[in-house]
């Protein structure tokens, strides 16, 4: 499928500037959608992106921002204790064209059928981090969870990628994937974020990530460069 107009959901954020970049260079027309207060934060692609502000879940916004996009790239993020990912999520499978590639972002902790295999370091910090978030009513990582099942029950063209442990720094280049966490070519756990990015725009052209979550690393990393023939 050629793409020539997509929406970045979550346009203000580190991951959201980096594909709104990416897109840009690649002479897509791009459609940023973002929190009121962060406008400022896109100042440098004034008169080169369409801006859409206010929340990401809001579905009237993001039904007139998703009409006539052939990609829709959103950042799900799990802020606030009032299913902000899902409603996200929601509002982008509702709206969006039919046909249109849709790409989510989120991390390794999600998974699509159950056969990653997860570390105890790794499953203790996702336990504390999720305790803590909601205690303090500031994160809520089970609806992340929730937006991704939604996700994967859809029939649409979705690709869900997911990102290891994020780092910033110059691009290596596009990472590299596999099917579960666990697997011995994603031990390295790094992915710089420019290049989580470009594996986000990358894969609207990507017809065989359809309907797929990949597990991303970088490229460079050690576990990639020894497993990746
Ligand atoms: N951080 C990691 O180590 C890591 C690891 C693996 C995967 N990921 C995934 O990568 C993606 C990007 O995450 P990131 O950590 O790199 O952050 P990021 O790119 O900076 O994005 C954070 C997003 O959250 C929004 N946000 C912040 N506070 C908010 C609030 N209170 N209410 C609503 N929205 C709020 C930001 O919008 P504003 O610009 O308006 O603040 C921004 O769009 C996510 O899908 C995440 O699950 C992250």
């Amino acid at each position: 499928m050629s793409i020539k107009k997509v929406c970045v959901i979550g346009a203000s954020g580190k991951l959201g500037q980096y594909m709104v970049q990416h897109a840009l260079d690649l002479d897509y027309d791009v459609v940023g959608v973002c929190r009121e207060r962060s406008v400022g934060k896109l100042e440098r692609f004034k008169g080169r992106i369409t801006l859409i502000p206010g929340a990401t879940n809001d579905r009237e916004l993001i039904k007139n921002a998703v009409a006539g996009c052939d990609g829709v790239l959103t950042v799900l993020v799990p802020w606030g204790v009032n299913q902000y990912s899902s409603g996200t999520a929601q509002a982008v499978l509702d709206y969006a064209d039919p046909g249109a590639r849709l790409i989510f972002s989120c991390g390794w902790h999600i998974s699509m059928d159950g056969q990653d295999v997860y570390s105890r370091t790794f499953t203790t910090l996702v336990k504390v981090f999720g305790w803590l978030g909601r205690f303090l009513r500031v994160v809520e990582l089970d609806d992340q969870v929730e937006a991704c099942r939604r996700v994967f029950a859809s029939s649409a063209k979705w690709t869900v990628v997911r990102g290891s442990s994020l780092e910033e720094g110059e691009s290596q280049g596009l990472p590299v994937w596999s099917e579960h966490v666990g697997d011995p070519i994603l031990k390295s756990d790094l992915t710089r974020r420019v290049d989580f990015a470009l594996f986000m725009i990358k894969a609207l052209e990507n017809d065989g990530l359809i309907q797929k979550a990949p597990a991303i690393i970088g490229c460079q990393t050690p576990s990639a460069l020894t497993h990746k023939s």
